[in-house]
């Protein structure tokens, strides 16, 4: 078959009532992307000419993310008639004039579903040459599930939906998984002789694949052996359920490639991280977004990073980093604050109670303890003192301020920004830098230290104090 001839729709026009929220029910992420991502991830990796996701409620979002992240696919818009046949009949008609071959139809909804098991069905259909194939699961619990019913010789004969059933109905635990292949034309016959179910209006997609069968042409019925493939999210409690068995997979992935995690259960990687050989992971670890992490680094216990790229032999402890940049042999914690715009240099430091933002550290260079470096560059192998803030921000506009290599900064100081502090110059501790401070200077900007001795001893006579001063002097 060649590839002008497949199509795969991917269905997320339905309300997702069950979520009760404001964000579309596709659109609620599970490891790091909306689950429409997952479903249009999976369709598009199937060499597909035509990948159509069928929107309607919340249709501006749902357009928007998908223009953006898979703007190759043909959006179909469905009209008022709700359900899922509805749905793929609006799908087809995206398809040019004399299209033929085979439909695939997923939903948004089932995210963990991937390509082989797609492939596998789309084997059996077309050697098969059924009318439709649909894949069916079976459930320990399989309430809200549509309920396949097979014949006396176990022949598929319809689906009957959960609302629908009979209490005998019910207590079948086969059911639809929702994932189908179609003959174009046999669906499109189908689609069009099917009506609504009056309870609820809808033009259900289960109805094609009875009439099918009654058009004559055979329908057949695979069962997934790994059920998590198929498990749909209605609300939020399968989408926990999902998001857990997704994150197992992906930590257990990480493992057999060279990862140690230390506690998979309080690890969350998202499926858009990379992670290099003898990664360390340490309890309460939560990888975000577009991270990567070198060989051989460390990382945990409890540090959440997101967007951000950690080269190899790093160490982070207790941290929580976002949209930044750490390079080899770097250090960063424990309880480190390191936002946006951040880039650590190879073998450079963040220490304590250290926040960070928009700053280049250059390599080598160390902020070991409670500062705030904000829209800064420093150079390389400098050393900034504890207790040291970068004031960049004036009550209208930030600035930025640029400090030197080799430069030591003493204790307690603040930098008002914008100011330059030339290589090799030293600040006294204490000292607030409000000029540009040339190569090799000492800057110190505090008062002469006065002391007013026995100044204990007269104003607080019979303290503590003033006896462990006495005894001092005797
Ligand atoms: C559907 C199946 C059910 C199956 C289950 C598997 C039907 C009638 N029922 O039920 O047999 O066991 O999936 O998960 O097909 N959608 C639209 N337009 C609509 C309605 C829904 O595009 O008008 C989309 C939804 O966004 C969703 C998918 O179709 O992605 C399935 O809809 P949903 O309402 O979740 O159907 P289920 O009740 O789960
Ligand atoms: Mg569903």
């Amino acid at each position: 078959m060649t590839e002008a001839h497949l199509a795969v729709v991917v269905l997320a026009a339905g309300n997702g009532t069950r979520m009760k929220s404001a964000t579309p029910k596709v659109m609620h992420e599970i490891a790091g992307l909306p689950m429409l991502g997952h479903a249009l991830a999976t369709a598009t990796s199937l060499g597909a000419s035509y990948v159509i996701p069928v929107i309607r409620h919340e249709k501006d979002k749902l357009e928007a993310y998908v223009n953006a992240f898979y703007p190759t696919t043909h959006i179909a818009h469905q009209d008022e008639t709700p359900g899922t046949g509805r749905a793929v009949e609006c799908a087809l008609n995206v398809l040019p004039e004399g299209f033929s071959g085979a439909v695939v139809v997923t939903s948004g909804d089932v995210p963990l579903l991937d390509v082989q098991t797609i492939e596998a069905m789309l084997d059996v259909h077309l050697s098969s040459g059924a009318g439709a194939t649909l894949l069916t699961a079976v459930f320990d619990d399989p309430a809200g599930y549509g309920r396949i019913i097979r014949d006396d010789a176990g022949a598929f004969s319809s689906i009957v939906e959960h609302r629908d059933a009979t209490d005998d109905e019910l207590e079948i635990t086969e059911v639809n998984a929702g994932v189908y292949v179609f003959d174009f034309d046999a669906l499109k016959s189908a689609l069009a002789n099917i009506g609504l179910h009056s309870a609820v209006g809808e033009k259900y997609l289960t109805d094609a694949a009875t009439e099918i069968l009654k058009s004559g042409k055979a329908v057949q019925a695979l069962q997934v052996s790994d059920n998590w493939l198929v498990a749909g999210v209605n609300d939020r409690v399968q989408l926990q359920q999902v998001s857990a068995e997704l994150n197992r997979r992906i930590c257990e992935g990480w493992m057999l490639s060279g990862v140690t995690i230390a506690d998979p259960q309080t690890t969350f990687i998202d499926i858009t991280v990379t992670l290099g050989e003898d990664v360390t992971l340490l309890p309460g670890t939560h990888l975000k977004g577009i991270s990567s992490i070198g060989r051989g680094s460390t990382v945990g216990p409890e540090v959440s990073m997101e967007d951000t790229q950690v080269g190899e032999d790093v160490t982070i402890i207790k941290a929580h980093i976002a949209g930044s940049v750490i390079e080899a042999g770097a250090s960063v914690g424990p309880y480190s604050y390191i936002r946006p715009g951040t880039n650590l240099g190879a073998g450079g430091k963040i220490g304590t109670f250290v926040e960070t933002k928009n700053a280049r550290i250059g390599a080598g260079s160390k902020v070991p303890h409670l500062s705030y470096v904000g829209d800064a560059t420093i150079g390389e192998h400098s050393n900034i003192g504890a207790g040291t803030i970068f004031a960049n921000y004036d009550g209208v506009e930030k600035h930025h301020s640029i400090v030197g290599s080799h430069v030591r900064t003493g204790a307690h100081n603040v930098f008002v920004s914008p100011i330059t502090i030339g290589d090799g110059a030293y600040t006294a501790g204490g000292t607030v830098v409000r000029k540009d401070v040339d190569p090799g200077d000492l800057a110190m900007s505090v008062a002469p230290q006065r002391n007013l001795a026995d100044w204990v001893l007269a104003n607080r006579s019979n303290t503590a104090a003033a006896k462990a001063a006495a005894k001092a002097k005797e």
